[in-house]
């Protein structure tokens, strides 16, 4: 194994986990400009650099399945665009804790070690892979779980990269975690690359910019992935609400009057997710001005754009001994980091950290070190 991989291990085998994996593979055979990712290379590193090291999941239909073969078992919705081969990585068991609940305990069955394992096993079973960066890809409402895959990774000394709504770098306690053991953190809850979000505050951000006064917006979303159905569930909604409110008043926009959301399943749209944006403002002598915008995109592979950044990203911050959370990059890669910034501001940063890290990768063997 020579240093110039990333060993990445993934917790929940979704949809957007899917997407992912098939975006490195296709990657190792693509030139230089794939469609979609940003930077060929970050810290040194390609996209085809991923390695896959270790997979955790709770669904017994998963557990002890090839990746490879997980990322295609119902429910997942991400469409499979590419032959993904085996990758040798079994899917293990991981602590259930609140990872089903909701309207998910009707569609999933868990396996039956789930019950027992808890954040020290996820951490033996990093340091055994020795992974170096830890994808959470959890549902949304399961906060207990996505904290206890984060203290297991920080335990771990593996970076960990939360795309889930639930607090973790946003959690005081577990941020002093990550610095006290030397690991670097990024999130929380992916910006998908060009979603409603994005859109959303980009508009905003260009009718600000013109001094106009954007009087009513709101942004519906719906969609027919797994992602949806457990946001259908009010009491699994509410960490994803606060984290698309918190994106808008990052963009200069008061929240408060805002309807932004998940707003509904639409089964038949599998991964489809389809957007409803409408901006009511005000320009000079009080004209108005008004605009409507469909947006349709695939939403996991939409998520697989941005997590292509955070691993690299990720990587590289602990090549360079960077510990806790990211600062630099987080405002573009995350709807909720713990300080947002406005979306040109936040581009120009993560730009400027991935100009400033374009050099080769240095030793930094993550949990292999502990
Ligand atoms: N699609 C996007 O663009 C996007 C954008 C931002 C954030 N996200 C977030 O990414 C996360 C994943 O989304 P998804 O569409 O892949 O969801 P998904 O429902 O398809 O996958 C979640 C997986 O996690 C597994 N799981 C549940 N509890 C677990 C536990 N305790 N341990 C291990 N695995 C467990 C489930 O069995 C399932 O396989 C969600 O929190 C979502 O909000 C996605």
């Amino acid at each position: 194994m020579t240093d110039r991989f990333i060993r990445v291990a993934l917790a929940g085998i979704g949809s957007c986990a899917s997407s992912f994996v098939q975006a490195t593979v296709l990657s190792r055979d693509s030139g230089p400009r794939m469609a979609g990712v940003m930077h060929e290379h970050i810290g040194g590193y390609r996209l085809g650099d991923v390695e896959f090291v270790a997979a955790f999941d709770v669904d017994g239909n998963k557990v002890g399945q090839d990746l490879a073969d997980a990322i295609a078992v119902a429910p997942t919705a991400a469409l499979n665009h590419v032959p993904v081969p085996l990758t040798g990585v079994r899917v293990r068991s991981g602590p259930l804790l609140d990872g089903l609940d909701g309207n998910l305990s009707e569609m999933v069955h868990p396996h039956p070690d789930c019950a027992s394992l808890t954040a020290a096993d996820v951490t033996a079973a990093l340091r055994q892979s020795r992974a170096q960066v830890l994808v959470c890809f959890l549902p949304t409402g399961s906060t207990a779980a996505v904290q206890a895959y984060a203290r297991a990774s920080a335990e771990a000394g593996v970076a960990f990269v939360n795309a889930t709504p639930e607090p973790v770098a946003n959690r005081a306690e577990l941020v002093e975690l990550f610095v006290s053991r030397g690991v670097p953190l990024l999130g929380d809850d992916l910006r998908s690359h060009l979603g409603a979000t994005t859109l959303h505050t980009a508009l905003l951000e260009l009718l600000q910019s013109r001094g106009m006064h954007v009087a009513n917006t709101y942004q519906l979303n719906v969609g027919g992935n797994m992602d949806f159905y457990n946001l259908a569930d009010p009491t699994r909604s509410r960490s994803k609400q606060i984290s698309k409110r918190r994106a808008l008043t990052s963009a200069g926009i008061d929240s408060d009057d805002v309807a932004a959301g998940p707003n509904g399943y639409v089964k038949y749209l599998g991964d489809r997710k389809v957007c409803f944006l409408r901006i009511e403002a005000e320009g000079i002598l009080g004209t108005p001005v008004s605009m409507e915008i469909r947006l349709e995109v695939e939403d996991s592979p939409n998520a697989a754009s941005v997590v292509a950044n955070a691993v690299r990203i990720a990587r590289t911050a602990a090549d360079q001994g960077l510990v806790g959370v990211v600062d630099p990059v987080c405002p573009f890669l995350f709807k909720s980091p713990p300080a947002g910034l406005p979306e040109s501001e936040a581009l120009r940063r993560f730009q400027h950290f991935v100009e400033k890290s374009a050099r080769p990768a240095t030793a930094y063997t993550g949990a292999a070190r502990s």
